[in-house]
């Protein structure tokens, strides 16, 4: 099969290269060149070996789903799997991919896949939390570094960013995405995908990106993982589309379908979302995998009797590789030669797999990613290393700083508390990628550093009720100026399949909290979860409280530059924190219904038992410093259908310290042909304000802002009275109000 390698090469295959490097990526589909060398490849493949490239199995390094294939390397050899996951380390992708290219007929290179979500090696704050930065240049930069570590170790896609609206907390994936809400969330999905993919997926320090999971498993009923979903069409299309088609406008190579059913049809098998939405209404050019197993989940669905049947509904719908299932590898061959799938279908998928191998160079040089001292000069590289532990004080969000307990003179007695202030692991969050718990500054060992007087006594673990160490915790406590308490979730606690019923603190760690408490030493609670929770009590409780997330490889070294006042916190936010589970779903761009909620009026939307507002709003958070908001201004009280107009306010930053605030412009529709949510964001910007300085900030909002899916199923805007807010979080705002012509 070599003569057909060299065949290509002289029939000048590849010629094309540099023109295809020049070409922005967002247009490649358009690439004449492309498309005849991906023709030709296609020409020479057989139907079993076209079949080969649709699927795409684990390897046995790491377990990221239910089974397991061992029988991968046989499958290579035999041209029937043409693309792995779960595969790493230059070494090892480059031994695999010495079996596709010697003893394979075709020798078409492997793609290499992997869950690459928030670093390979060196791990950044998870997602959520680095959503919380409000900061796409931050949020760029993670991406960027986890994708030139994971390609010099031989991978070539990553599968993601999780693009997913999640809105409620129980559901643990809420950890992977970038929040409840749609336009914060599409603005994050560029930058995630801009940092995947940097200009040209020929560069050797990009990966393929993967829009997940389409679409709307972040609606999960109850918040249980793989849950059904049911929504309107509507909300589906303003609420939980708008981040993936952000992602496609940005150029994302692939999407992952998703493990629920929409309106009835599993994910996998909808020619609804598939060729209806991602194809002919969005024009997507790139390929789509199917997420682990979920072809043969379309048997458990219930929508068909076996996995050949499973197999068909996919392959019709539109989906291109089958991850895991081997229900392409079993039966779409014979699914062609019987008519029951168009053979089209199948040339299609794999002309889009094709020319993604050809767009990342695989075809000039099968092993260019594989490289060793490539991978030996970057991973933890000290630039990488700097970059996680500055994106990861821009993630922190400080939830509470009474009498300013925050920042902590260094002379002060420390007594450090809780089973998380000295682990490893659990600051990597969940999918740690290859990231490594030994390399992680804990937050004993970053404090130490910068805190002489401090002394560290576990207390309690995070999930346990054993109380055995209380009486040490309380005995530190009570010989110290501070406590300071890493309390919340260990880190396997969210991400895949962990939702949870209550999501209040675990074990006894509150009340250890509350013990602390009683030894009248104020408390600063650090708090490491992957998910809002109910810490009203909490809250209470503490003097001052700082949500730290998973801070990843860097954590120990983060915390204490933002404890120790040498970074000052500017985190928002980017989900609402519920009171309690009876609350949820609760997020800030709601309806205002029919009655909507006065206290006096029994008769209005409320609950008997707790308030309607949550204990934290949507992009709350606050500084070290404080801003005060003044003259919100329009530039112009009527928008024009071709115009703008400028929404100005000045910020002032009162206190003592330098800050960056994220200011926050939301809009309401005040009457439309349906209903629509009191607030919606719009815009936001992050400003660096000197103290006693003032900063005038300024957005433009356009009419394609304030479009929506209208009664009449059309997207776009509807003339009338609109509000404008801007301010600090979706809670303290100035408003102003515009006609829009
Ligand atoms: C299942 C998860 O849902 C998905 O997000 C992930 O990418 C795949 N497994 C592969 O590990």
């Amino acid at each position: 099969m070599k003569q057909i390698v060299m065949l290509c090469l002289s029939l000048g295959f590849f010629v094309a290269c540099s023109n295809q490097k020049k070409s922005a990526d967002i247009t490649w589909n358009d690439n004449a060149h492309l498309v005849s060398k991906v023709d030709s490849v296609l020409k020479m493949m057989t139907l079993e070996e076209k079949v080969g490239q649709m699927n795409l199995l684990t390897s046995d390094w790491t377990i990221t789903g239910p089974s397991l294939r061992s029988d991968y390397i046989d499958l290579i050899k035999s041209g029937k799997v043409g693309n792995i996951f779960n595969a790493h380390t230059a070494a090892y992708t480059r031994s695999l991919q010495k079996i596709a290219m010697e003893q394979t007929r075709m020798k078409i290179p492997l793609l290499f896949g992997y869950d690459v979500i928030h670093g390979y090696k060196t791990i950044f704050p998870i997602s959520l939390s680095e959503s919380a930065s409000w900061d796409l240049e931050a949020i760029e930069t993670s991406a960027r570094v986890a994708a030139t570590e994971a390609a010099a170790a031989g991978l070539h896609w990553t599968f993601a960013p999780m693009v997913d609206i999640a809105r409620d907390p129980r559901w643990g994936r809420i950890s992977e995405g970038a929040g409840e809400d749609t336009y914060l969330g599409s603005q994050i999905a560029i930058a995630r995908v801009k940092g995947f993919q940097g200009n040209s997926l020929e560069d050797l320090n990009t990966v393929m990106a993967c829009a997940k999971h389409f679409a709307a498993y972040g609606a999960a009923q109850a918040g249980r993982d793989y849950n059904t979903v049911d929504m309107s069409d509507r909300v589906l299309r303003d609420v939980y589309l708008p981040p993936f088609k952000a992602a496609l406008d940005a150029g994302v190579a692939t999407f992952m379908t998703a493990f629920n059913d929409v309106d009835g049809t599993p994910a996998s098998g909808s020619a609804y979302l598939l060729d209806q939405i991602l194809r002919k209404e969005w024009n997507f050019k790139g390929f789509v995998v199917t997420d682990y197993t979920s072809i043969n989940e379309l048997v458990e669905h219930g929508v068909v009797a076996n996995h050949k049947d499973a197999a068909a509904m996919a392959a019709n719908a539109g989906m291109d590789m089958d991850m895991q299932s081997m229900a392409f590898g079993d039966y779409l061959v014979q699914l062609v030669k019987e008519g029951k799938v168009p053979e089209k279908k199948v040339d299609d998928a794999v002309r889009r797999i094709l020319a993604m191998k050809f767009r990342l160079g695989l075809f000039d040089d099968p092993y260019r990613y594989s490289d060793e001292t490539r991978e030996k000069e970057v991973l933890f590289s000290k630039d990488n290393l700097e970059k996680a532990r500055d994106v990861a004080r821009k993630s922190f969000v400080l939830l509470k700083n009474d009498k300013q307990m925050l920042p902590l003179s260094k002379d002060k007695k420390i007594a450090l508390v809780g089973y998380l202030a000295d682990s490893q692991v659990d600051m990597l969050g969940s999918w740690t990628g290859a990231g490594e718990a030994s390399q992680v500054t804990t937050i004993l060992e970053g404090m130490k550093e910068r805190f002489p007087n401090i002394t560290y006594t576990k207390g309690c673990d995070v999930n346990t009720d054993d109380r055995s160490g209380f009486g040490s915790a309380i005995a530190a406590a009570k010989n110290a100026d501070v406590v300071v308490f890493v309390m919340g979730e260990k880190g396997n606690m969210s991400g895949e399949a962990t939702s949870r019923s209550n999501i209040n603190i675990p074990g006894v760690q509150t009340e250890l909290l509350a013990e602390l408490k009683k030894t009248g030493k104020p408390v600063v609670v650090l708090l490491a979860n992957g998910r809002p929770l109910t810490i009203e009590k909490e809250v209470e409780l503490a003097d001052a409280m700082l949500e730290i997330w998973y801070p990843g490889t860097q954590a120990g070294l983060a915390v204490t530059d933002v404890l120790a006042g040498d970074y000052n916190p500017s985190g928002k936010l980017p989900v609402t924190f519920p009171r309690n589970v009876g609350q949820i779903p609760i997020f800030y761009n709601v309806k205002n219904t029919g009655r909507p909620f006065k206290e006096d009026d029994k008769y209005t939307t409320k609950y008997l038992d707790v308030s309607n507002d949550p204990l934290f709003v949507f992009g709350y958070g606050l500084s070290y410093t404080t801003f005060i908001y003044s003259d919100c201004n329009l530039s112009s009280n009527e928008m024009t259908a071709d115009g703008s107009i400028k929404v100005s306010v000045t910020v002032t930053n009162t206190g003592n310290y330098d800050g960056s605030e994220i200011v926050q412009l939301y809009v309401r529709d005040l009457v439309g042909s349906v209903t629509r949510p009191v607030k919606e964001l719009k815009g936001f910007q992050k400003i660096f304000i000197p103290k006693g300085d003032s900063q005038k900030v300024t957005f433009t909002l356009k009419p394609e802002d304030l479009a929506f899916t209208r009664a009449d199923n059309t997207w776009g805007t509807e003339s009338g009275e609109f509000e404008v807010f801007v301010g600090s979080n979706s809670r303290d705002v100035q408003s102003a109000r515009f006609n829009l012509r």
